[in-house]
């Protein structure tokens, strides 16, 4: 069977198509647009980040990009400019990747890149062509953008729209974009439909399912995707909370829950709940849209889904208050762990980060080890300690928490790691550590929804 990583052969139609916004999404896509055997325009309005992706440099970790980017580089078909003028006359399919960040006070998704980004290329298009939208948007955001481009462009009707939602996970972006579950096209005309199966060929000729929408529902299918991960994880930790209250265990109950099939194990980790750039963002500004269309108690609920998600830290924080005799005030704590989840480098509303910041505001000396996210937690908390390597971290700790299950982490041989702290005693934030090892080596173990002492998995599973 061939690697669907290493797609070929290639396309039977290569088209022109520029990708507009090189942060995660875009300089992925780009990529894999080249890779599948497009000639593609990488377009950016920051000139470090063109000139890093036109020398071969990702400004971003994700296992397995660097060498792709390479590869696409060296074929001759991806190249990076910062100049719009250049993308319009370029392109006949130019897929929009800019960013939809929360406004600021507000849990409306900040909607100025993406206008802009539409609007500016928009305005310099001369020709028929095919806009197509993948960031994360409110829903009539389509809609109403097909209106703008088509009067402020010199093409005007001429130039189309089309929704095309992205589902690419952080750690797994090359994979998810090659070799996707699904791809959905919310089209307009039969030529935008046309266009799009043209650019994903050798993706749908592997038998990928494709759904064909209009635009409204095309723009649903993403955060309403996000919106069902991140309840059935808040699911789970709301079972912790139970667990909790009762001596259960959520950790069994996840196990005994994911053999029904009907519910299955993906997404039913327990633990410190959900973060990063896409999950608490989208559910939000998915709720602000909701009420904005009248329609806000249908999905009232993703606010629970919110609150169980940011409980979840402050009770990690109780755990390691716990254990560090119910005062945090000078103690020494070890956080392993800061991005968001491992394989990524990325710390924005990293459960993880929050964590070590609360600890910090309790007077607690937090030293923070991350294999990748050290830098960017910096950036964000000066404050915190960081440590280059994992002994350095864990050295003299009172309590050691375990904030992002990176392999490394599940890797630590107990023994060992009792002889570097002072205490040891360890709250397992992501229940990644093999609890009966710890035990056996003299650590004290706490995790949420777990009791104490529970049953050992060994036991439990007979
Ligand atoms: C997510 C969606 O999965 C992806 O389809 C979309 O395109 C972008 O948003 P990503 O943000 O990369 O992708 O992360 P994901 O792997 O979904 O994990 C999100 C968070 O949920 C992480 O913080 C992770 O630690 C947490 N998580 C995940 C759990 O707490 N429990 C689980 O069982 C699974």
């Amino acid at each position: 069977m061939s690697d669907p990583l290493t797609p070929t052969p290639q396309t039977t139609s290569p088209m022109r198509i520029t990708v507009i916004g090189t942060g995660y999404l875009g300089a992925t896509h780009a990529v894999c647009m080249a890779l599948l055997g497009h000639s593609v325009l990488g377009v950016d309005v920051d000139p470090t980040k063109i000139e890093a992706l036109a020398n071969g440099q990702v400004p971003f970790f994700e296992p397995g990009l660097p060498q792709k980017l390479r590869e696409a580089l060296d074929s001759g078909r991806l190249r990076f400019t910062t100049d719009l003028d250049l993308a319009a006359e370029f392109g006949d399919v130019h897929f929009i990747c800019v960013g939809t960040p929360q406004s600021a006070g507000s849990d409306a998704a900040n909607m100025r890149y993406v206008d802009e980004a539409f609007t500016e290329l928009a305005q310099r298009i001369t020709r028929r062509a095919l806009l197509v939208g993948k960031s994360t948007v409110p829903i009539g955001t389509a809609e109403r953008l097909t209106e703008r481009v088509q009067r402020v462009s010199p093409a005007g009707t001429e130039l189309e729209l089309a929704w095309n939602p992205e589902f690419l996970r952080e750690g797994f972006a090359v994979a998810d974009t090659l070799a996707p579950d699904r791809l959905v096209f919310g089209v307009d005309s039969d030529w935008a439909r046309q266009q799009l199966a043209a650019v994903y060929q050798p993706i749908l000729a592997t038998g990928t399912p494709l759904v064909v929408a209009d635009l409204a529902t095309s723009e649903l299918v993403k955060v309403a995707a996000n919106s069902f991960l991140a309840t059935k994880i808040s699911f789970i930790n709301a079972m912790a909370e139970v667990c909790e209250a009762t001596g259960a265990d959520v950790g069994l109950l996840a196990t005994a829950l994911s053999h029904d099939t009907r519910i299955g194990g993906r997404f039913l980790q327990p633990g410190l709940g959900f973060g990063g750039g896409c999950l608490p963002k989208d559910i939000r500004a998915f709720a602000h849209r909701a009420d904005e269309l009248g329609v806000g108690q249908a999905v009232a609920f993703l606010r629970e889904v919110d609150s169980i998600n940011i409980r979840r830290r402050r009770r990690t924080v109780d755990l390691v208050r716990e254990m560090a005799d119910d005062d945090l005030a000078g103690k020494r704590i070890a956080a392993l762990g800061a991005a968001f989840k491992p394989n990524s480098d990325d710390v924005r509303d990293a459960p993880a980060l929050d964590v070590a910041r609360m600890l910090y505001l309790e007077g607690a000396t937090v030293t923070v080890y991350d294999p990748e996210a050290n830098g960017n937690a910096h950036l964000v908390y000066p404050d915190l300690n960081y440590a280059d390597g994992l002994i350095e971290a864990v050295t003299g700790a009172d309590v050691v928490v375990l904030l992002t299950e990176w392999q490394e982490f599940r890797d630590l041989d107990p023994a060992d790691l009792g002889r570097l702290v002072k205490h040891r005693r360890v709250v397992d934030g992501r229940h990644a550590l093999d609890v009966d090892n710890y035990r056996a080596n003299g650590w004290e173990v706490r995790s949420l929804g777990r009791p104490n002492h529970p049953v050992s998995n060994a036991v439990a599973q007979g």
